[in-house]
């Protein structure tokens, strides 16, 4: 049983983005491109603070001005709730984008249900099919 929950079929680390950047598709190499460009100075595509495996996540907070939801009763404040200064107010941790095609809905309020929505906002279709084939883990090991 605890061979089985090392091996590589249910490693959190299996994604094609830990095992196979080598096999990446055109596409996918240009979604991972335009990450690395827009999107790696917060979520982080390198280890650090000691995590085996990038986490997608530089663990800072941010305002990234996402609008409130109107399905959730008061606004959050975020940090600046949790820090009583009101000019950290609108920033969120960076979240791990680890799995993130299987983590929906998004944001600190919900408000994003579906990662298309969200990452056709911030970019491009490239970085949404990256997202979704490369960073998140797949039951197809076909690459590795
Ligand atoms: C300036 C820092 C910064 C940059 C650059 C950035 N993000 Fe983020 N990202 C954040 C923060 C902060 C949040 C959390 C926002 C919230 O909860 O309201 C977030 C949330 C997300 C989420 C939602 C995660 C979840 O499930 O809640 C996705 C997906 C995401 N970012 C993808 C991207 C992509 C793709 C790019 C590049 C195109 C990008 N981000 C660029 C800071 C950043």
């Amino acid at each position: 049983m605890a061979a089985y929950e090392r091996s590589a079929g249910v490693s959190k680390f299996n994604s094609k983005f830990d095992v196979a950047q080598g096999q990446f598709m055109t596409a996918e190499n240009s979604g991972y491109a335009i990450f690395q460009t827009n999107c790696a100075s917060c979520h982080a595509t390198t280890a650090m603070h000691g995590a085996p495996e990038p986490l997608f996540t530089s663990y800072g907070c941010t305002n990234i001005g996402v609008r409130s939801n109107p399905d959730v009763p008061s606004p959050d404040l975020g940090l600046g709730d949790s820090v009583g200064d009101t000019d950290q107010d609108g920033k969120f941790k960076i979240p791990i984008l680890r799995n993130i095609a299987v983590t929906a809905p998004h944001a600190h309020n919900g408000r994003f249900r579906h990662l298309m929505t969200w990452s056709y906002l911030l970019t491009t279709a490239a970085v949404s099919l990256w997202m979704f084939r490369a960073m998140s883990v797949t039951r197809s090991a076909t690459w590795g």
